[in-house]
């Protein structure tokens, strides 16, 4: 992983924030300590702050100890379908002429597996067994004392290829089990999966047989006590000079988007031009609207939504009430987690709204649709 080089100082009215996770930068810290043994599937609801707290802790350790990292961003990469899953795995880019064959004597994607030509047309058309070239570069890079760990960010991007192809499907699972013998079995690198579908990421964990060879680790948004430490002081953290915040300001900030950083980014910008209050009430409408938006006419996505209304969270059993088939309902709950509006959490297999924000939504949705009938419905906040 190459750290970006210093760029000069622009001068931002409002800069991005880095606040705490120092446990979370423990827990990493300890993983890389540890001889691999199991391979870290990191989740966390959408823009949780999964992938900046991976390029923090890796950016700081690259100092401090002889590691090469690699990380693979299935969101910046084009795959639609099998063969540039393969050539983004495997390094197999199509070669086009022979003058390319010269200059590429050694390449691969992401410099990882530096695969020859030679070696590069076995692995395409299946003499050679891709899984063993990149054992091989593991190897090499342990026999020169330096910890090989790669990581595969945004695992959801696959999904598509994933679901809808069982060949493809099969790869993906033949891939976990190489990284299963990778981590548990010869403990040659470190594997961090991560993604914010948490349900993709247990169908995978599930359709590989992952249990007793992964561990799930959650990124969450920030807890109250970080959002006052951030919003009372924003020209510290966010390089605000323009305002100020109160402490009922910073309330009504944590009582619209919790510790939703991505949002309460959004919301400090915002307030460059509009009052506190102003800003938050748009911004309740504005969730209001997007559940309004992909509800529709779906009664069935209403029947799904409703109970969060006055609900946390549910597990598939708590929706044993809600009249509706089996299949429609999962294949719901699916569509909902893919479109963010609900989080699966893989650990406890429960589903809740992604964010504060998001119940606020839910809320001022049902509550426009009782007013409506004509029956109202007295505002009081979510749980
Ligand atoms: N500790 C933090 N303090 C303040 N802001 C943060 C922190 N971590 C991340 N952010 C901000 O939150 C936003 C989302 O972060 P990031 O993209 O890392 O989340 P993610 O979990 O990887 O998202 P996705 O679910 O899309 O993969 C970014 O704008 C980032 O600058
Ligand atoms: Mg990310």
């Amino acid at each position: 992983m190459k750290t970006k080089k210093k760029e000069k100082d622009i001068a931002y009215r409002l800069d991005t924030a880095f606040i705490n996770r120092e446990k979370e930068l423990r827990f990493l810290r300890n993983f890389v300590d540890a001889r691999p043994f199991e391979i870290l599937f990191l989740h966390g609801p959408k823009s949780s702050g999964k992938t900046t707290l991976l390029y923090k802790f890796f950016a700081g350790i690259e100092k401090e100890q002889k590691i090469d990292v690699k990380f693979l961003n299935l969101r910046e990469k084009l795959i639609g379908n099998y063969k540039d899953f393969i050539r983004i795995f495997f390094g197999s880019t199509p070669l086009q002429s022979k003058d390319d064959i010269k200059e590429t004597r050694e390449y691969g994607i992401f410099n990882f597996f530096k695969l020859s030509v030679e070696v590069l047309k076995g692995v395409e058309n299946g003499q050679l067994d891709p899984f063993e070239m990149m054992k091989r570069e593991f190897v090499k890079l342990t026999e020169k004392g330096i910890k090989p760990v790669l990581i595969i960010d945004e695992l959801q991007a696959i999904e598509h290829i994933y679901i809808n192809n069982g060949r493809q499907r099969q790869v993906i699972i033949e891939l976990f089990n190489f990284f299963v013998a990778m981590t548990k079995e010869s403990h040659l690198t470190h594997i961090i999966v991560a993604s914010s579908d948490g349900y993709f990421l247990n169908t995978v964990y599930n359709d590989s047989r992952l249990k007793k060879t992964s561990k799930f680790y959650k990124v969450d948004y920030l807890g109250e006590s970080d959002v006052r430490e951030w919003l009372l002081n924003i020209e510290k953290y966010s390089k605000i000079k323009d305002y100020t915040l109160s402490e009922k300001d910073v309330e009504k900030i944590w009582d619209t988007v919790g510790g939703s950083m991505w949002e309460i980014q959004d919301i400090l910008s915002d307030l460059f031009d509009d009052s506190i209050d102003r800003v938050l009430d748009l911004y309740k409408q504005k969730m209001r609207g997007i559940i309004a938006h992909y509800t529709g006419l779906n009664a069935n996505k209403k029947k799904i939504l409703k109970p969060f209304f006055r609900r946390h969270s549910l597990s598939l059993e708590d929706f044993a009430s809600v009249e509706m088939d089996y299949e429609a309902l999962e294949e719901l709950l699916r569509d909902m987690v893919k479109n963010n509006i609900l989080y699966f959490d893989p650990t406890g297999a429960v589903y809740y709204p992604q964010s504060s924000s998001t119940r606020w939504g839910i809320k001022l949705y049902f509550e426009s649709l009782e007013e409506k009938k004509g029956d109202g419905g007295a505002a009081h906040p979510p749980s």
